[in-house]
């Protein structure tokens, strides 16, 4: 096993501490590095929310959050109490000014530690409670703070609270969080493309035909329809973790891994794709919007169901999507002519998130008709679940009766070949704030560079009385998004499964 490496003291003080990322992600995140020896003995955890909570109610709701969350050979009585020696609940409206007493008290002694304030609440709180850290005091040269995605709902109101946040954090104290980035098969992407010869000669418009980038999930919006609802997949999946899984697919190399090196590129690979705004809204894009059907063979409720006030019953009306399918273009030279199909959605069959590189035909057949069709070269990236990486290849069918083709796959499965567990990508972007390494958070430019290409599809969204398409729940969204790509001659790579 690698060599766990302890971070310094420090101090993390969590806004939304009764949410549900804090009880789902972050808190089973801070316990596991805790338990691997990751976290300092003197570290201090705060969550603040406005319940009228004692500390051990609150340490009572981690317990059973954690019981909830993790694996049950995760937990562990001795680093349970640990943990939960280090945990304090604070109350506070983090929008007034005033009642920050409590906080400032449970930081004290730790001016000189690393601070980290992390904002898991909704963006337009960011800006208040920045403002308000501020006003305590709380705010050292040693703190950071980190922002939940969605940075914003737009353009407009990104750049306002990026504006905000600046005023009182400078660019290297933010983190601005996208977790896909903080994935060990999304870092693997990286080690793939430029810890091997192989492929980067390979990796351009002369050997690729296209791209696709599929994250697929299965569950439904799970009790966060208040949020889903005003976001929509476009807002919550593709302005975040598709254009980053597009950009760490088609950046240039950088000249290092560092923060800047990297984020460089990623950022040109934004500046590059090609705007689709007016009639090419609807040619290159298909929304949906899931209706009842059956996933894993459980019949489960449409979204607008999903959506019903609990108390009258009521179905509300929605035209929010569930679904999106964009065929997005980079104008580079490397990328000139190759589509990059991107696609998500809630309650497909499966939850799968994989990014197929599909090369090119061979210029010319050598075989006879009757060997059998030559299919091309794809290499398949599988981030979660089952991760790891397949090359098909074509092979010779063994056997006497002449020569005949098929395709083979040559598969590398993580689980197999390095038997370790993969932790979650919060556990590993939570250390990073702390050693104050922003490589894996997103840029402030990088941010408004997505919301700007975004930005127009919403506003034909927004201005035409067209709906998302209706798909079943359980299928692999509107019969459109599967037109799409076979317009261009294309097929999705989970066709025919
Ligand atoms: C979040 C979205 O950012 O990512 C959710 O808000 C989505 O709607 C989730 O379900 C998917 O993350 P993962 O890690 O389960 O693929």
């Amino acid at each position: 096993m690698a060599q766990i490496i302890p971070v310094e003291v420090f101090d993390i003080v969590v806004f939304g501490g009764t949410g549900d990322l804090a009880l789902r992600k972050l808190m089973p995140s801070l316990y596991l590095r805790d338990r691997d020896a990751q976290i300092p003995v003197e570290s201090r955890i705060l969550g603040v929310s406005r319940s009228d909570l004692t500390t051990a109610d609150y340490v009572a709701q981690l317990f059973e959050a954690l019981g909830r969350y993790l694996d049950p050979d995760d937990l562990d009585d001795e680093v349970w109490q640990r943990f939960s020696s280090r945990i304090a609940h604070v109350k506070l409206d983090a929008m007034k000014s005033d009642g920050w007493d409590a906080l400032v008290k449970g930081l004290e002694g730790g001016e000189d530690r690393a601070r980290v304030f992390y904002l898991a609440t909704s963006p337009d709180l960011f800006g208040p409670i920045c403002r308000n850290l501020e006003g305590a005091g709380v705010v050292t040269p040693m703190a950071r703070v980190v922002l939940e995605k969605p940075i914003g709902r737009d353009l407009e109101s990104a750049c306002r609270i990026n504006d905000e946040v600046g005023t009182v954090f400078s660019e290297d104290q933010i983190f601005r969080i996208d977790h896909y980035l903080g994935k060990e098969t999304v870092q693997n992407l990286m080690a793939l493309r430029f810890a091997n010869s192989l492929f980067e000669p390979l990796w351009t418009n002369a050997s690729i035909d296209h791209v696709q980038i599929t994250v697929a999930e299965k569950i439904g919006v799970e009790g966060r329809g208040g949020y889903y609802d005003r976001s929509g997949a476009l807002r919550d999946m593709v302005q975040n973790h598709l254009l980053q899984l597009l950009c760490l697919v088609a950046m240039e190399p950088p000249v290092r891994l560092d923060k800047d090196s990297v984020r460089d590129e990623k950022l040109k690979v934004l500046q590059a794709l090609r705007p689709i705004a007016g009639s090419d809204v609807s040619a290159k894009i298909v929304s949906g919007q899931y209706r009842a059907g059956a996933v894993d063979g459980h019949p489960v409720p449409a979204y607008v169901e999903e959506l019903a006030d609990d108390e009258t019953g009521a179905v509300a009306e929605s035209t929010t999507e569930t679904f999106v399918v964009i065929k997005a273009e980079i104008d580079n030279w490397r990328w000139a002519g190759v589509p990059f199909y991107l696609r998500t959605g809630k309650r497909l069959p499966k939850r799968s998130s994989e990014i197929v590189i599909q090369f090119r035909p061979v210029p010319h057949s050598i075989f006879e008709p009757g060997a059998g069709a030559l299919v091309s070269n794809r290499l398949v990236i599988r981030l979660q679940p089952d991760e790891g990486v397949t090359l098909s290849l074509m092979t010779k069918d063994p056997g006497p009766g002449g020569l005949r083709l098929r395709s083979a796959p040559l598969n590398l499965s993580f689980a197999e070949t390095f038997k370790v567990r993969y932790p979650d990508a919060y556990e590993r972007l939570l250390m990073d704030v702390v050693r104050g390494n922003p490589t894996l958070f997103m840029r402030r430019d990088e941010v408004e560079a997505a919301w700007s290409w975004i930005e127009p599809i919403l506003e034909v969204w927004q201005q035409s009385s067209e709906r998302p398409k209706s798909y079943t729940s359980g299928s692999w969204g509107p019969s459109a998004a599967i037109a799409l790509i076979e317009r261009d001659g294309r097929t999705w790579h989970d066709e025919g499964e």
